[in-house]
């Protein structure tokens, strides 16, 4: 159960000391566009990138930030040339993100895309900040580890990937017995209404052209392999505290309906709205208050068609294995995601075929043993040894993808 609940006092919302991991991203750049609205309201400490460093250093600039970090000590010395005489501070390494989620800003925004965000998210939940939570491969590598310290440290966690802050805002906390089952829509992916032919040849640019959301290159084939519903399905349990048996995944096409809670009573509540993620993450950082966003109104009269399908099993394994995972609990989702960030990058590097993502995926999660997480140590051991052997498996399936490509 996530230790704030949705009916917090509506009072407006304050000054809010803002820092955004990953900044540089889809997420963050939105979250950027919407911290700059209102600069007064939400100054800045912190900014972080993992490369992108001229980017990086323009939203510093433009937000007037503290702290600027770009995690590739590489870029170092660009990142220093491009903020002298600004008076921002600037940083880089791995450690140096930490330290910015460290600092002392009331708002964190963890939009780091895969493992390489835990230890950031851990240190600004560590210090009880409200996190806007989108990197959902931390809760997925480390779900049952990160509630505990969220209740530790009296931190605050609100979900920023859409469905979950469709669900956050429908969902009755004061009452969960109440609650009968979570339903998570999907659009479906650009592969939704293709065959295992097609995306057996399916390139790089094919599989990262959503029809609906525009977002970074991972969660793009994590869609189009429908793993992103996997993934969040994990990520909703350990948010909501509901069993994997009352998730359900919705293909809902037109991504007008984020996602559903069913009431034992059999009503059904859900958050509607046009796909627009300046929408989740607006909720989040106004909260409990609501901020005026540039988002597209939903206009149902002109939305002609809602449509809704369950999702192919056949087509898509994706959602068979991460259940699959979370069943057998222990290090295995923390294996399943692990495994899936090297399957993408090798996918989008153009080592190995579409279809070779869920391989991989499936080889690993059955080859290594779903040992317990105890500690965040055995965290980091799980999705290492993951690494090593999907990583093992890249160069057998690229062989038999070149001829294919
Ligand atoms: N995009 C969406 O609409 C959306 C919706 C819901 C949930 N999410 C989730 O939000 C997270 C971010 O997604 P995204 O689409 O915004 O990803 P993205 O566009 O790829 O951005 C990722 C961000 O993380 C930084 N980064 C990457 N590797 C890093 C590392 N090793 N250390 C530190 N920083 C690193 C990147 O820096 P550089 O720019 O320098 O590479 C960038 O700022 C993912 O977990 C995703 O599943 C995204």
């Amino acid at each position: 159960m996530v230790v704030t609940t949705n009916s917090a006092p509506a009072s407006g919302v304050g000054r809010r000391r803002v820092t955004i991991l990953g900044s540089t991203g889809s997420v963050g750049a939105q979250t950027v566009d919407l911290v700059a609205r209102d600069p007064e309201r939400f100054p800045v400490e912190a900014l972080t990138a993992n490369r992108n460093v001229a980017l990086l250093a323009d939203q510093a600039k433009r937000l007037n930030a503290r702290l600027a970090v770009v995690a590739d000590p590489a870029g170092y010395a660009e990142l220093t040339e491009r903020l002298a005489g600004t008076g921002i501070e600037a940083a880089a390494g791995p450690q140096a993100v930490v330290d910015a989620a460290a600092r002392p800003a009331d708002w964190v925004m963890a939009a780091i895309v895969g493992f390489a965000g835990l230890e950031p998210t851990l240190a600004a939940i560590r210090r009880g900040a409200i996190v806007a939570f989108a990197n959902k491969e931390v809760l997925v590598c480390a779900g049952a580890f990160m509630m505990e310290e969220v209740r530790a440290h009296g931190a605050t966690l609100l979900p920023v990937d859409s469905e979950h802050s469709a669900i956050y805002q429908v969902f009755d906390f004061a009452r969960p017995e109440s609650v009968a089952k979570l339903i998570l829509t999907a659009s479906g992916g650009p592969f939704r209404s293709k065959d295992r032919a097609f995306m057996a040849t399916a390139t790089r640019e094919q599989a990262v052209a959503h029809p609906t959301w525009d977002m970074g290159a991972k969660i793009s084939v994590d869609s189009a392999t429908l793993m992103n519903k996997g993934l969040e399905l994990i990520e909703a349990h350990f948010l909501f505290d509901v069993p994997e048996e009352r998730i359900d995944v919705l293909v809902h096409p037109q991504s007008v309906i984020h996602s559903l809670v069913e009431y034992v009573d059999g009503s059904v509540l859900a958050q509607l709205g046009t796909p627009d993620m300046r929408t989740p993450i607006a909720y989040a950082l106004g909260w409990p208050a609501r901020l005026a966003t540039p988002a597209e109104r939903l206009d149902l009269t002109k939305t002609a068609t809602l449509t809704f399908e369950p999702p192919d099993p056949d087509r898509f394994p994706a959602l068979r294995l991460t259940r699959a995972a979370l069943q057998s609990g222990g290090g295995a989702p923390t294996i399943l995601s692990a495994a899936n960030e090297v399957a993408v990058q090798a996918f989008l590097d153009r080592k190995i075929g579409f279809l070779d993502i869920e391989r991989i995926v499936e080889g690993t999660l059955t080859a290594l043993p779903h040992r317990p997480l105890r500690d965040l140590d055995a965290v980091r051991e799980a999705d290492a040894e993951a690494r090593r052997d999907a990583a093992a498996r890249v160069p057998a399936c690229g062989a038999m993808a070149v001829g294919s490509r």
